[in-house]
């Protein structure tokens, strides 16, 4: 007999099959008892009907504990009120490992703490199985995007020397003879090597921040993907970013229908963003809309910005409420923004950079840049901000060999996970999540 995936069963209507997986849960009405099974690949019903299995084995099939492992032969019927439309009426039962304790994760509700600290039992339930799995299809989308693209993916090293992203939000690592390296909050600047020696290239890894913030959208440890392209212009740059999430979102509503059902998530924004045509602000049309939001809108309850400052959480959230897909906001003022970053010819107060909103209020899931590429002008700004010139001399030799405009952006993906699933948390986005107030399991 033919062994099966869940994944499958609809092909194999009116067949008996074979399946190896887990009980979930089960009830029973007497003469028939309901079990639903999982395999990994998805969820069924399998019914246990007296007659049609062995005595023996129905009387068991009413007294397994929840996540036994098991062997089961059955029909597969399509059957309209069952989830899934099919169900599977069982032939034959056989337990391959039944627990040795009672299994902590019952199908009452649970706090949050508690799923998250059995997050290892956890992965095995619907919601948390259905958002990791959109998440693979993400991981699978990105290196398929790329590739047709042309781009080579160049990995980036964890342990550094130099910050990308600021000095404030650094991990140490003590190495030998107390010497120091810092985990990488970005792989950008050996991206920018890449592109100088392949053109197109992107790196996609873990990257770290020190931060002590206890928000639904910060990881101290999150991956991201990190394209950089030789000549590449900022007009481009946000152009490849419109075509990367529309990709990607269109991708997860093709081939992860199933799970973003089992999400209840309403996907119209998600098609809005497939169909691409984001909408674009300048900083300063941001900062102006904002304050319209903060006076009109007192319910918001949004603090009014002076131009020059940043945007909090609050602030991004509200500005991505107003539109029906991801929104871009340029052009930011340089004093806010990382060192490497081209000022804009326009006005030299600002750079050509851009974060990308994602609606609904999930924020941003992008920031990307055009690169400074005037030797002089990047240690200067090396300077400004303060950072150790000797660990950037080999990023600076990039600007004396063979120097050209070029730029890139970081996607990441947890935020990105955690938006098109339409999750509460972040922590929900990754299977082991490391934030300020979780380290386990
Ligand atoms: O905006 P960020 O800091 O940009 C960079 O790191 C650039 N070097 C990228 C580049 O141009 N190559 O981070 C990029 C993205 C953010 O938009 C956000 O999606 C994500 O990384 N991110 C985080 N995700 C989860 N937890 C955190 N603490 C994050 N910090 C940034
Ligand atoms: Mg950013």
């Amino acid at each position: 007999m033919q062994r099966v995936f869940i994944e499958d069963i609809a092909r194999y209507e009116g067949q008996e099959v074979l399946l190896r997986g887990w009980l979930t849960n089960r009830r029973s009405k007497g003469k028939i008892h309901f079990l639903q099974l999982r395999d990994g690949t998805g969820f069924l019903q399998a019914t246990a009907l007296k007659g049609e299995l062995a005595e023996a084995e129905f009387e068991e099939a009413d007294h397994l504990p929840q996540e036994t492992a098991l062997e089961v032969r059955g029909l597969v019927r399509a059957d309209p009120r069952a989830p899934g439309g099919y169900e599977l009426v069982l032939r034959g039962l056989r337990v391959i490992a039944r627990p040795s304790q009672e299994y902590p994760i019952t199908p009452k509700e649970h706090g949050v703490d508690f799923l998250m600290d059995h997050r290892h039992l956890h992965l095995r339930h619907r919601r948390a199985w259905a958002a990791l799995r959109v998440r693979d299809e993400l991981e699978r989308a990105i290196h398929d995007f790329f590739h047709q693209r042309g781009f080579v993916r160049f990995d980036a090293p964890i342990l550094t020397p130099n910050a990308v992203e600021g000095t404030t939000d650094l991990f140490e690592v003590d190495l030998f003879d107390g010497e120091k390296a810092y985990l990488s909050q970005s792989g950008q600047l050996y991206a920018e090597a890449g592109a100088l020696a392949f053109g197109k290239v992107y790196t996609f890894g873990p990257t770290f921040r020190a931060e002590r913030s206890k928000t639904r959208r910060h990881l101290l440890e999150f991956w991201m993907v990190e394209p950089e392209v030789a000549f590449m212009t900022h007009e481009e740059n946000l152009k490849l970013q419109e075509e990367l999430v529309a990709y990607l979102v269109g991708r997860v509503l093709e081939e992860k229908k199933r799970e973003l059902e089992l999400l209840e998530r309403d996907t119209r924004a998600l098609e809005a963003t497939a169909a691409g045509q984001f909408p674009r602000l300048t900083y300063t049309e941001a900062v102006e809309r904002i304050n319209q939001l903060a006076q009109t809108r007192p319910e918001l309850g949004l603090a009014p910005l002076a131009w020059g400052e940043d945007f909090g959480a609050p602030h991004e959230a509200a500005l991505s409420l107003e539109f029906d897909r991801p929104v871009f906001v340029e052009k930011y003022p340089a004093a806010v923004k990382a060192f490497y970053m081209q000022p804009d010819p326009q006005d030299p107060r600002l750079v050509l950079n851009d974060d990308l909103l994602a609606p609904e209020g999930a924020g941003e899931i992008i920031g990307g840049s055009e690169r400074i590429h005037d030797p002089e002008l990047l240690r200067r700004k090396i300077q400004e901000h303060g950072l150790p010139e000797a660990v950037f001399d080999w990023y600076l030799d990039l600007r004396r060999f063979g120097t050209v405009p070029h730029a890139g952006f970081g996607l990441g993906l947890e935020r990105t996970v955690r938006w098109i699933c339409g999750l509460e948390h972040i922590r929900e986005a990754i299977p082991f999540p490391r934030m300020y107030t979780r380290m386990r399991p």
